[in-house]
This record gives C-alpha cells, sequence and structure tokens, in this order.
C-alpha cells in the first residue's frame, strides 16, 4: 500500500502543492519553518480526520484560505483516490473515498493505516492512558474486523449508562438494561483486545530487542475492570458510588497498557531517548503484525528523526523500516542526517520543501536515487 499522489491546497503554508511520492522511503528536508511538519500533519489528517497538532482543524486552515482540501491517491489497479475537505465557517469535515461521499472517518482509517514517531511520541508513556488506549485499539481495529461494531456499542451503553448516573431518581430499571448491554460488548471488546495483545507482545519484545535490549521490561495489558471479577457484578456492585462520581469508574473505557521496568513505571527509569526508542518500538511492532496478519502494511510519517537519536540508533531504527515492505515519509532539518542510512537496494525518493519569502512552503524534489 502506498501513496502515489498527494495534492494539498490551503494547509498552513502550503497553499498549493501536488506531488508524487515515492513507495518506499520518502526523505523532506528543508530549514526550519518551511513546512515539513505540516506535510505529515496533511497526510495525517487524510488517514486519521484529526491533526495531531491541534483540536481545532481550523488552527490548520492557512490564513489567506477559506478551505483546506487534501487529496491523495493510493496506487493499484484500479487506484483508489480519496480526499477530505473543511471549510473555515463549517465543522464539517467532508470525507471522499472513490468518488463516494462517506459519513464517517473509520472507512479512511481502514483505507491508510498510519503511524506517526514524532519528537513528542514519549508522552505515550507518561501521558494518560487514552493514548495508549488509543494506540491500542488501532491495532486491534486494523486486525480485528468485529472491533468497530464492539467498540461503538459499548460506547452507547457506557453513555446511556452515565446519563442514568446522573439522574436525580435511579431509574434501576434502565440500568439494568444497559449495563447488560455494556457487559456484552465489555467483554468483547476484552475478547479482541487481549487476543490483539498476546500477538503484539512477541513482536513488540523482538524489535525492541534489536533496538535497544532492556531486560526486565514488560508489557501488560490491562482490561479496566478487576481481574478477579466479573464486568456485571462490577458494574452491579459499583452502582452507588458510580452514582456519586457521575460517571462508570470500572470498564472497557479505562482499559490500558502498562510499561514497567523491574516493576517501576518506565518513565521513572529511562532516559529521553531510550523511551523514544521503546515507543518507536511500540509503533514499528503495530505495522509488522499488520503486515504479518492481513498482508497490508501501514504507513510511518517520522517527524524530525535525528532528535534524540545517536547515530547507531538511528541505523538500527532505520534498518527495520528498510525491512518492512512500507511507505515512510520522514522529515529532517539536515540533508545529510539522513540520506546514508539506507542500503543501496532501498528505492529512497528525497524532495526538499523550499521556504519563499512570503511565507509559503513548495516542494521540490530533489535528484532521485532509486537503484
Ligand atoms: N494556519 C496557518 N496559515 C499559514 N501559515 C501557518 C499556519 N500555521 C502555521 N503556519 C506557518 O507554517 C510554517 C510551517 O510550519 P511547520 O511546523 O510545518 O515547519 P517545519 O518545516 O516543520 O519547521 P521545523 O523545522 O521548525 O520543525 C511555519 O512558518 C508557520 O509559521
Ligand atoms: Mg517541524
Amino acid at each position: 500500500m502506498a501513496i502515489d499522489r498527494l495534492s494539498f491546497n490551503g494547509l498552513r503554508n502550503l497553499r498549493n502543492i501536488d506531488f508524487q511520492p515515492g513507495e518506499r522511503i520518502n526523505l523532506i528536508t528543508g530549514d526550519n519553518g518551511s513546512g515539513k511538519t505540516s506535510l505529515l500533519e496533511g497526510i495525517y489528517l487524510l488517514g486519521m480526520g484529526r491533526s495531531f497538532r491541534t483540536r481545532h482543524l481550523r488552527n490548520a486552515i492557512a490564513h489567506d484560505s477559506e478551505e483546506l482540501i487534501l487529496h491523495a491517491r493510493l496506487a493499484g489497479d484500479p487506484p483508489v483516490p480519496f480526499g477530505i475537505r473543511r471549510h473555515r465557517d463549517s465543522g464539517e469535515l467532508e470525507i471522499r473515498l472513490s468518488g463516494e461521499r462517506l459519513s464517517r472517518m473509520s472507512r479512511l482509517v481502514e483505507t491508510l493505516p498510519l503511524q506517526l514517531i514524532n519528537p513528542d511520541a514519549f508522552r505515550l508513556l507518561e501521558g494518560p492512558p487514552a493514548g495508549r488506549r488509543e494506540f491500542l485499539d488501532w491495532g486491534v481495529f486494523h486486525v480485528k474486523h468485529d472491533f468497530l461494531d464492539a467498540w461503538q456499542r459499548a460506547r452507547r451503553a457506557l453513555k446511556h449508562r452515565n446519563a442514568l448516573l446522573r439522574h436525580d431518581r435511579m431509574d434501576d430499571a434502565s440500568l439494568t438494561v444497559w449495563e447488560q448491554e455494556l457487559v456484552t460488548w465489555g467483554e468483547k471488546l476484552d475478547t479482541l483486545r487481549d487476543e490483539w495483545f498476546e500477538a503484539f507482545l512477541p513482536v513488540f519484545e523482538d524489535t525492541l530487542s534489536g533496538l535497544l535490549p532492556l531486560p526486565g521490561l514488560q508489557l501488560r495489558y490491562s482490561r479496566g475492570w478487576d481481574r478477579r471479577r466479573i464486568l456485571a457484578e462490577v458494574l452491579r456492585q459499583g452502582r452507588e458510588t458510580d452514582r456519586q462520581m457521575g460517571f462508570t469508574q470500572q470498564g472497557p473505557q479505562r482499559a490500558d497498557l502498562g510499561i514497567r521496568i523491574n516493576r517501576r513505571p518506565a518513565v521513572e527509569v529511562l532516559s529521553r531517548g531510550q523511551q523514544k526508542l521503546v515507543v518507536s518500538a511500540l509503533k514499528l511492532a503495530q505495522g509488522r503484525l499488520l503486515e504479518a496478519t492481513t498482508g497490508r502494511t501501514c504507513l510511518y510519517l517520522i517527524d524530525d528523526l535525528p532528535a534524540e537519536l545517536d547515530s547507531d540508533h538511528r541505523r538500527v531504527f532505520c534498518e527495520w523500516l528498510e525491512s518492512m515492505h512500507c511507505q515512510v515519509f520522514i522529515t529532517s532539518v539536515e540533508q545529510n542526517a539522513l540520506a546514508d542510512l539506507w542500503q543501496p537496494s532501498t528505492p529512497v525518493s528525497m524532495f526538499h520543501v523550499k521556504h519563499l519569502n512570503d511565507g509559503e512552503g513548495q516542494l521540490q524534489p530533489l535528484d532521485r536515487q532509486t537503484s
């Protein structure tokens, strides 16, 4: 799976770019503020429907544009065109795939599995569980076809239960109905997540051992409620305290991945660079497992790779990327920092983002070294 055409209009300082990325490694260089991260942001938006830089998509629209239009095409026979559009004054995201208008992002997410590794990546370890849950669910979503349905049903049941908990008078009959629904779909989610995790763990351990051997590192999945009790009982017995809190305290919505070293949280032990490598191993392992289970490859967006990785680790990281048959977009301020990291047989395409005087970023292909 590779994008062979990208065109962006009205994305930050990339007012109008149109280019043909290479099918494997794409190196993007340019000065500070030229638009490198914005380019990755555009691809991320196409695959996720949201930005990794702002919660308000409006901020990503170029100051002098009324709208943001991003188009891409997946290579293939036939090729698959898709795109998104967002007007400054409307909150709505227009989504298209092969000419068809979609009401939800999930089909685009499915079409373009992608992973982002950027200078904030270490936050996956130290940040709130929501980020790790999203990481976990990304994996399950792409390999288990019944995940999305179970996730949506569990979320709906949880919303209803929380709303009932906040009513002045407890409606026990309605609570029972929504609790049963939450139990059914919550347990299904747990089964799917647990099966995915069993497959993921050895791939992660193998990836990490090549990148940075860390004996004593343990990755664990926790389902979000007491391991010794069934969800139905947890919910029934938790009604009173949940009502006082105004929300459901335990359940699949609290699932998490715990990363510890010798029983202590990894963030308290590892250096920043080591944390980055652990997160890189997690994200590379996602792509490896996706490829092994479905035959599909994952697209990697890597912002500012040289930051905080020494040259040896950078080389091993790139070797992993090379060994996977995936398309990669890597940015760096310095051209030399990335150009020599690849085997002669790996197709590498190079682009430079030129910062024009009025602030606009333009993309220029550099000499291609493709063997
Ligand atoms: N909504 C917007 N409209 C127009 N320009 C914007 C908008 N938001 C940000 N910019 C500008 O877009 C430019 C590109 O920023 P970007 O973060 O992509 O640069 P970069 O090449 O990644 O830089 P660095 O090497 O410092 O990370 C910046 O000069 C920024 O000021
Ligand atoms: Mg940047």
